[in-house]
């Protein structure tokens, strides 16, 4: 990991430490992208392009999201929602931060992506069943565990009849220990999305190699 990455990891994770301990598990979000103040170097999970293993399965099932409605969560600066746009799908991406938003229009001046601000804890009654994609990458890892749950099914509600959710996280066994953010989700986190009425189509459990070597959820699910 090179000097400024590690950097921005740790103030992510000083922000969130603080944050939470006066009990606010969103509000460091917000602090972050505003401090970070246009540095897309400051935001350690930024990358300017969608996420690999979200790539790669474009890369394969990419064409049957042509014309889709897609939800993108919790969408950062808006790499992966411009790859679902890419693909041909109608896609409307939201943050808690209203500073990401605001990021994501200047980075994407042309982009057919609808952003907006909204919290996933309580989503506007709209996306009830409204959407043929949702994707989830690295935000219910970066929620307190009591709260995934909640997350979890509003994210599986706005999945619409014979649609899709697919979930990218880090993973860990759950007797590893937590660690410091991001806080990896073990595979009952992941399958959790089945209590709210999903399928599960595929979990695959990838290494990937690096320094140190991560290893990943990719998970598919879908409304029958
Ligand atoms: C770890 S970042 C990942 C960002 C992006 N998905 C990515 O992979 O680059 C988590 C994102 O989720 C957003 N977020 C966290 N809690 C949220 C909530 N309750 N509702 C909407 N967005 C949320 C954060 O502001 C942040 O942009």
């Amino acid at each position: 990991m090179d000097e400024q990455r590690y950097a921005a990891r740790e103030r992510a994770r000083a922000l969130a430490k603080e944050s939470l301990s006066h009990g606010d598990a969103l509000g460091w979000f917000e602090k972050l992208y505003r401090e970070a103040d246009g540095a897309s170097s400051r935001v350690p999970w930024a990358d300017r392009e969608g996420h690999p293993l979200l790539r790669e399965w474009l890369a394969e099932y990419g064409a049957s999201l042509r014309g889709a409605r897609a939800l993108v969560v919790g969408c950062g600066l808006g790499e992966d929602a411009e790859e679902l746009a890419r693909a041909g799908a109608q896609v409307s991406a939201f943050d808690v931060a209203p500073t990401a938003v605001a990021w994501c229009a200047q980075l994407w001046p042309n982009s057919s992506v609808e952003y907006s601000t909204a919290n996933l804890l309580a989503p506007p009654p709209s996306w009830r069943a409204a959407f043929d994609f949702v994707l989830e990458i690295y935000t219910l890892q970066a929620l307190p565990a009591h709260l995934r749950e909640q997350a979890a099914r509003n994210m599986a509600q706005c999945v619409g009849p014979g649609g899709r959710l697919l979930a990218i996280s880090r993973a860990r066994e759950p007797d590893e220990p937590l660690g410091e953010l991001p806080w990896p989700l073990v595979r009952s986190e992941v399958e959790r999305f089945v209590q709210f009425g999903l399928c599960e189509q595929e979990l695959e459990d990838l290494a990937s190699a690096g320094d140190p070597p991560t290893r990943h959820w990719r998970a598919l699910f879908q409304r029958v």
